[in-house]
């Protein structure tokens, strides 16, 4: 059954061929999309072909590509294995589009995902031709019901020439009164509170307005959201989880949370996923959590009844839990929210509510500074994403990490970061599975003394502790000893040797 309830959109159904069509050389498109959730499933393979067809012809056809966040193999992959992606933004973890942001073939800006909506409605970020999101359904009234991730859709659609809508049915209809759109903001000077006090508040309205003049195709399509499945928990995560829930345990102990805890915040990736995993088995009840992505161990908390309310923009779940979510959406929706991103990662809410974040690394330096996002210094790996929104407001920020990568050849703990993301201001508490380092209230010398005493891994620990020793010798005093000849010695040796151990 057709999921268009308004007459005068099924005027405007056509093909994902003649849709994509309708897309040019240059054009800057807003495309749907959120951690592999929410994408258009149909239009960017059939623009995909299309500019490989203009490519064989020697005809020159590249386009700015713009999301909420990460998306798919169909979408990122699909469409930078042409080479016709000239600039994307704000984030991306595919493969391919990763290799072709490393090889220079795509500009890539990697910016805060609170800032991308912010930049574009600022006319920071170019000019916006055309819209392609991905909805539920439209209904009667002309608005529509968004699907499995919000993120900048609604920027999008405000922000661009010409909109394409595509209509999946393997969206679950249900899914129509958890999304909560707000429309309330505004740039400056004219910029207001955001009425937002309660992880769980609804302060907007539950389907997107949509400009109907702007509307130049809709296309049906039924395709699943294509997530990749979390890798299983090993004894180094269930540590790393148990530490977070020792220290949490002891905030509330200690009289600095109540002991539902504050709304919780989880990253992306294995090891944060990992983290919520342990949470279960905590004794924490009545939680919430103010994050940017529902992930499978969310979705088990709320299972079990331990979160009580989620509040994201998008969901990031295997196959077999996107599967649950589609079962039983009428049921999640009195439990989760999904908002814009412009709202799940404002740095207003996030610090109002205390959110306790919780986000994966690459690496830290012995003084707490963390790089979230390139390998070596030089090589992109996914892009900062909301870690930098949670971070810098929470109210406190934890960073977690195996002690080592490549099987113990690279430690996660250096002295000097090749890259830096969040600063040693931000950065409160590093966890590994060997221990935590709560760095709050601590002078740089005395965060490298717990860094390396609490995080860092035994192969590593007589190394780092040597090169602080003669660093403070050589620096005599100063504030945050260097020595700059060595800083980055241990990434060369990595680079040289293939092992970072002397
Ligand atoms: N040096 C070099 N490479 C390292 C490394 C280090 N110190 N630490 C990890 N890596 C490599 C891993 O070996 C792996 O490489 P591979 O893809 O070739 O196997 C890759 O980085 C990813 O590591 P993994 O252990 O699988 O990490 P993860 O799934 O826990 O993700 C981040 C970790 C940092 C990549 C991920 O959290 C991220 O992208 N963060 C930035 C965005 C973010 O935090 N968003 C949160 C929004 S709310």
């Amino acid at each position: 059954m057709s999921r268009i309830f308004n007459e005068a959109y099924k005027a405007k159904v056509m093909s994902a061929d003649d849709a994509a069509a309708l897309i040019h050389n240059g054009d800057n498109i807003g495309f749907s999309g959120f951690t592999g959730a929410g994408y258009p499933k149909a239009v960017p393979g059939a623009l995909a072909t299309r500019i490989k067809a203009a490519h064989a012809r020697g005809d020159e056809f590249r386009v700015g590509v713009y999301t909420g966040a990460s998306t798919a193999p169909e979408l990122d992959g699909a469409l930078a294995e042409t080479g016709g992606i000239s600039f994307r933004a704000p984030y991306q973890s595919d493969p391919i589009m990763r290799n072709m942001i490393n090889k220079g073939v795509s500009e890539y800006s990697d910016m805060h995902l609170s800032h991308s909506a912010i930049w574009m409605r600022q006319g920071f970020l170019g000019h916006l031709h055309v819209a392609v999101i991905e909805v539920t359904a439209i209904k009667a009234d002309g608005t529509a019901v968004p699907s499995s991730s919000i993120g900048n859709n609604n920027v999008y659609l405000d922000t661009a020439d010409k909109i394409i809508l595509e209509v999946n049915e393997w969206q679950s209809l249900d899914l129509e009164g958890m999304h909560d759109v707000y429309y309330g903001t505004a740039l400056p000077p004219d910029r207001l509170p955001i009425p937002l006090t309660k992880a769980a508040d609804r302060i907007g309205q539950t389907t997107m307005k949509i400009d109907f003049d702007r509307v130049i195709a809709v296309v049906e399509s039924n395709a699943e959201d294509r997530n990749t499945p979390f890798k299983p928990l090993d004894e180094d995560s269930r540590a790393i989880a148990g530490h977070l829930i020792d220290f949490l345990g002891g905030e509330v102990t200690a009289g600095r949370m109540p002991t539902n805890l504050l709304p919780l915040q989880s990253g992306v990736g294995n090891i944060a996923n990992a983290v919520l995993a342990g949470l279960l088995e905590s004794p924490f009840e009545n939680l919430t959590s103010y994050t940017e992505v529902i992930q499978d161990g969310m979705v088990d908390l709320i299972d079990s009844g331990k979160v009580i309310a989620a509040s994201a923009t998008a969901f990031s779940l295997s196959p077999t839990a996107a599967e649950r979510m589609n079962n039983h959406a009428a049921d999640y929706r009195k439990s989760i929210i999904l908002r814009p991103q412009e709202i799940s990662n404002h740095p207003e809410n996030i610090r109002r509510l205390g959110v306790v974040a919780c986000n994966g690394m690459i690496e830290a330096d012995m003084y707490g500074n963390v790089n979230s996002t390139h390998v070596m210094g030089s090589k992109m790996q996914n892009g900062i994403g909301g870690s930098g929104d949670f971070t810098r407001n929470a109210y406190i920020s934890c960073f977690v990490t195996p002690s080592t990568a490549k099987h113990g050849n690279i430690s996660c703990f250096v002295p000097m970061v090749s890259h830096h993301d969040h600063t040693e201001h931000d950065v409160q508490v590093l966890i590994t599975e060997r221990g935590l380092a709560d760095l709050r209230g601590l002078s740089p010398k005395q965060r490298a003394k717990s860094i390396i005493e609490n995080c860092v891994h035994p192969d590593y620990q007589a190394a780092l502790s040597d090169y602080f020793e003669r660093a403070s010798k050589t620096a005599n005093g100063l504030q945050t000893p260097h020595d700059l000849r060595e800083a980055l010695s241990w990434h060369v040796r990595f680079l040289e040797t293939g092992s970072m151990k002397q």
